[in-house]
């Protein structure tokens, strides 16, 4: 017997993967320099880069974009007094920012153009007394940006430059009692943060003093039944969490507590039409969900893609060449 429900997943028929597409749509978006979705990136043009690369690198297409003009203007980010990068020209350094440039360089293994003493510099300037981080001069503080100093310094093979035993004891003191983790003490748990933190423990290998069980759980019950994930209870799916809850669940060694074909079903459903992955079907795609759709099927090992590595968010092949 059939249900209405099963009618609609009916209609939903699933297309392959549509790299061609993908890889046309970051072409066109980097080539339309105005264009509007390139507008609303303005503000946080560096990450935009690095959304863009990193998604050609795990569809094996880096060179789709002009190398040596990126970097150039990685460099025009770059503030010489703090050590740190802004998110475009003239803005001001921030954590992220600094993250993104630094992920750029490795992305190209350019790491020699840094320069590494002053860049350690700005993170270490970024780190309060209680062990957390702000993410800008104006001191915000976030466990996104404890994340991001952590694996900004990891890449650049300087982790011991910063006092590691407080930055993790902070990010432990933002765990609740469901197991997840919030952007300061005391704040609800949420996917992309626990990413975050997840991510510190792991870099800094200390993954054993939180409760894999109860944290991995929790992250399961992300799934809904359309396949795609939301971010905490009650939210709509959107393909972003795919990444902030798959990567966690891949840092944990849970993955296999989720259903992988509902999932890949359910990213393939957000590609465009005209390319890009959108953050549900039928939305307009952009560059940050698409990264984050290749990167989760990427987790999925799906065929064709380069393995994604979830601490670094960066192909296994640039975290080879950082660890070596
Ligand atoms: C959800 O954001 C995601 C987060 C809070 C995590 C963001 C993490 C970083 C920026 C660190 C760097 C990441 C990588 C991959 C190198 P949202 O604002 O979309 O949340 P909402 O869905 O609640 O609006
Ligand atoms: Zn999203």
């Amino acid at each position: 017997m059939s249900t209405e429900g099963d009618h609609e997943e009916e209609s939903k028929a699933v297309g392959p993967l549509t790299a061609a597409l993908h890889r046309e749509h970051i072409k066109q978006l980097y080539e339309k320099k105005e264009s509007f979705e390139m507008y609303m990136l303005e503000h946080r043009k560096i990450s935009g880069v690095y959304w863009a690369l990193a998604s050609l690198q795990i569809m094996d297409c880096l060179d789709d974009l002009p190398k040596e003009e990126i970097v150039e203007w990685v460099f025009k980010t770059y503030d010489k007094d703090s050590g740190g990068f802004g998110a475009n020209e003239q803005l001001d350094p921030q954590l992220l920012s600094t993250l993104s440039a630094v992920q750029i360089l490795a992305i190209y293994n350019e790491l020699d153009r840094l320069d590494i003493e002053k860049v350690v510099e700005y993170i270490k300037s970024m780190q309060n007394e209680d062990g957390s981080f702000s993410g800008d001069q104006w001191g915000e503080v976030d466990t996104r940006f404890s994340y991001g100093a952590l694996l900004c310094l990891k890449i650049m093979n300087r982790l011991e430059d910063v006092d590691v035993d407080k930055a993790i004891d902070y990010v432990l003191r933002c765990r609740n009692f469901d197991g997840g983790f919030g952007c300061i003490p005391g704040a609800e748990s949420h996917a992309g943060q626990i990413f975050c933190c997840v991510g510190a423990l792991a870099l800094t290998k200390s993954l054993d003093r939180i409760d894999v069980d109860l944290l991995g759980w929790w992250l399961s019950e992300r799934q809904l039944p359309c396949g795609g994930f939301n971010g905490r209870p009650d939210k709509k799916e959107d393909v972003c969490y795919s990444w902030w809850v798959l990567s966690s669940m891949a840092m944990l060694g849970k993955i296999d507590w989720i259903d992988r074909e509902k999932l890949t079903e359910f990213i393939l459903q957000c590609q465009s039409p005209d390319g890009g992955i959108a953050d549900r079907p039928g939305d307009i795609p952009d560059v940050f969900h698409t990264f984050f759709g290749l990167g989760a099927l990427s987790l999925m090992d799906f065929p064709d893609l380069k393995r994604i590595d979830p601490k670094y968010a960066l192909v296994t092949e640039v975290v080879e060449l950082i660890e070596m």
